[in-house]
């Protein structure tokens, strides 16, 4: 049974890696496949096999997939590009045979009006078209979103944003990926849309208030107009196209388009999901 993951070279692929291995899946069985496949050189020394892929590219997406029963296909990074990348990713996967494909879509994609939403949206409608089994795992925002840009909320002793008093329950990566590793290696998940995200929500201020637990250090949420935010992004080198994402967002998050209570997360891991406490501590520790 080989089990394909897309953008093993990026954060959740890799850790999804990670936690097919721990769960014992031979890595003989594991195909890790992305674009700069320098960056998974490491994995190929441990014995899974290493693929190069592009999704603007159909051969190499072909020949990634080649006998690969189950595939995780983790989201595409560039928005505009991403309707594109998936659909010929999912063509790919039902010419090679590909018996269950598990994707990696965002938080109420269904309903959700944020900009992001739309691609997945467009990619959950084609996924169920094709008639492929599937998964869908609804991923909620990042912990890492946040815990990254520490050092810079200490610098200026706030947490910029324009998502005002909504609220979002944010999960790790680390979380993410093991809730995929046991979709692709248990059965009953064929035909499951799980909206995933941490057992505890909270609003930007109240994650200020954690930040500043965790450093000791008083830090403030600051709400900001969406384009001021976005300005404030393209300010610090995100790209236009991304830093307008993520004030639209901040947007979404307001209106609770991050925020879920299935509890689908915290079923799927069987345990608690990593608090956001947690997840600073560790930051601040690294
Ligand atoms: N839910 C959230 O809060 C949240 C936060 C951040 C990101 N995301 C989205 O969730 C997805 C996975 O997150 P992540 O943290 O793992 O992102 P990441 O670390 O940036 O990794 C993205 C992966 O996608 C691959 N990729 C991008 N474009 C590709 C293409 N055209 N062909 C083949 N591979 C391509 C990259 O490959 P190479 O490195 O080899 O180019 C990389 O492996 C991304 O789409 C990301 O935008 C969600």
């Amino acid at each position: 049974m080989s089990i394909a993951v897309t953008g093993a070279t990026g954060r959740l692929g890799r850790d999804t890696i990670e936690a097919l291995l721990r769960r014992g899946v031979p890595a003989s069985q594991i195909i890790a496949t992305g674009r700069d496949i320098e960056k998974i050189k490491g994995l190929a020394d441990r014995g899974v096999t290493v693929r190069q892929a592009d999704f603007a590219d159909p051969e190499s997406l072909a020949s990634a997939f080649d006998g690969a029963q189950k595939l995780l296909l983790v989201s595409t990074t560039t928005p505009s590009e991403r309707i594109d990348n998936h659909r010929r990713a999912i063509d790919a996967a039902k010419a090679a045979g590909v018996s269950h494909l598990v994707y990696t879509s965002s938080a109420n994609a269904e309903s959700a009006r944020m900009i992001l939403a739309e691609a997945h949206r467009e990619t959950e409608r084609y996924l169920r078209a094709s008639t492929i089994p599937f998964t869908i795992l609804r991923n909620g925002w990042y912990l890492e979103n946040y815990t990254t840009q520490l050092s810079l909320y200490q610098q200026h002793g706030s947490i910029p944003g324009a998502a005002g008093d909504g609220r979002l329950n944010a999960a790790t990566i680390a979380d993410y990926a093991e809730a995929a590793a046991i979709v692709l290696t248990m059965d009953g998940h064929v035909g499951a849309v799980y909206e995933l995200g941490g057992d505890e929500a909270f609003t930007l201020t109240e994650l200020a208030a954690k930040v500043s637990a965790a450093t000791g250090q008083d830090i403030v949420y600051a709400d900001l107009p969406a384009s001021e935010y976005a300005t404030m992004l393209i300010g610090v080198g995100v790209p236009e196209d991304i830093a307008q994402a993520l004030a639209d967002a901040d947007l979404g998050l307001s209106r609770g388009e991050l925020l879920t209570d299935t509890g689908d997360l915290r079923r799927l891991l069987g345990r608690p999901t990593i608090t956001p406490a947690a997840a600073l501590t560790a930051a601040i520790a690294e």
